[in-house]
């Protein structure tokens, strides 16, 4: 994810990130209050995957604002005290930014709770054991720790040859995706599983699919066009000019998989000790339908907000470490123009999928 106040960044392209978080906001208040607490005057609460978008601390205002309500009762008038953990990767190099909207927040509201961040990767343990009430995370559990080795092996059956991403790919590369993607949600969760308490709760949003589509994306996605024919006829115009040899445009990959409801439940109960309370396919219309006018007048914008959005989801630093800083640039600039020329989401409107889970804690 891209940092920083730049037209690529991910607070400025993060409309789709924000819409998902609302639509879920009424299950998560409700998943609050089915917890079963006891009395409780110190809670701990983490959001692992912030990113830099605000919208992320304002799910946590809700967490802590119903917790609040819930404990006022439990404990008969004595107000809790609150500690909400952030982490995301490499969080040092823009703590910063990623805090600024924090600071407004406290000093509005006269410390309501504090704060702590790290930038190890949540696919780890993070926190001593049974020491949290409620963890959430949003929009970040479908990016994979690693590409799957298999996928890069020149010449074999699993081998990703010609596309960044998988939609389109044999049923072996796909399936090679698959397995990292249940590996690392089962990893995430047994991580999980040790550090919320008993009673605790789990509230996990993330980029998903329709049961029963065999593809990562339908036709009425725009991520279609996003990390898969853009991006690859953008490699594909660096191969034509000579600026990179085929071999490099094979070996990149983007470790992403969108799992439907059945896989995240497989992981959930081949991790144990977590029970589903609520899950739903959530379909997010997408932010960008709104400007189809302005983009059918301006399709050179349209190309250039198509660019943006990519580089502030995860790929730009992912590509800039691979290609380096200019040909980045190249890349980008291709990638635009290859956007500005295609017409299909010009005129159609496109959706998101996302899967929301809330999951209780539970002692077996
Ligand atoms: C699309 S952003 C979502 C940000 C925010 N949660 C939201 O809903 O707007 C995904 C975030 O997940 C973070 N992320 C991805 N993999 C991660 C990992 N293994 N550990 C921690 N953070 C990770 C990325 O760095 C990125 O900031």
């Amino acid at each position: 994810m891209q940092g920083g106040d730049g037209d690529v960044s991910f607070d400025k392209n993060s409309f789709g990130a924000a819409a998902a978080i609302a639509s879920s906001e009424q299950m998560l208040t409700s998943a609050i209050h089915s917890m079963e607490l006891t009395q409780g005057v110190h809670i701990q609460i983490a959001n692992l995957g912030i990113g830099d978008g605000g919208h992320t601390f304002s799910m946590v205002d809700t967490v802590v604002e119903v917790l609040r309500r819930k404990l006022a009762v439990i404990n008969g008038g004595t107000e809790p005290e609150f500690e909400v953990y952030f982490s995301d990767l490499r969080l040092s190099n823009r703590f910063f930014s990623s805090f600024r909207p924090l600071e407004d927040r406290v000093n509005d509201w006269g410390k309501k709770y504090y704060t702590y961040g790290t930038s190890l990767p949540f696919y780890m343990r993070l926190f001593p054991k049974g020491e949290l009430h409620v963890v959430v995370t949003t929009s970040a559990l479908q990016w994979l720790s690693l590409i799957p080795r298999k996928v890069m092996e020149k010449g074999s059956k699993t081998w990703n040859k010609g596309r960044a991403w998988i939609q389109g790919a044999e049923r072996e590369v796909v399936e090679a995706y698959a397995e990292q993607s249940h590996k690392d949600l089962v990893e995430f969760l047994k991580c999980r599983k040790e550090e919320i308490v008993v009673g605790g709760m789990l509230f996990m949003l993330m980029a998903g699919r329709p049961s029963g589509l065999e593809s990562q994306v339908s036709d009425d996605s725009r991520l279609k066009l996003i990390f898969t024919t853009l991006m690859d006829q953008a490699w594909q115009d660096l191969v034509d000019e000579g600026s990179i040899e085929e071999d490099r445009r094979d070996a990149f990959n983007i470790p992403l998989y969108l799992r439907n409801t059945e896989e995240v439940t497989a992981a959930i109960e081949s991790c144990g000790g977590f029970k589903i309370e609520k899950m739903e396919l959530l379909k997010i219309a997408d932010p960008m339908n709104a400007r189809q006018q302005e983009f059918i007048k301006d399709p050179d914008s349209y190309g250039r907000a198509m660019a943006n959005l990519v580089q502030a989801a995860q790929i730009k630093r992912k590509v800039e470490a691979y290609l380096g800083p200019d040909l980045t640039n190249t890349f980008y600039e291709r990638y635009a123009v290859r956007a500005a020329n295609n017409k299909e989401f010009l005129t159609k409107n496109s959706f998101y999928s996302m899967i929301a889970v809330s999951a209780i804690r539970v002692w077996y």
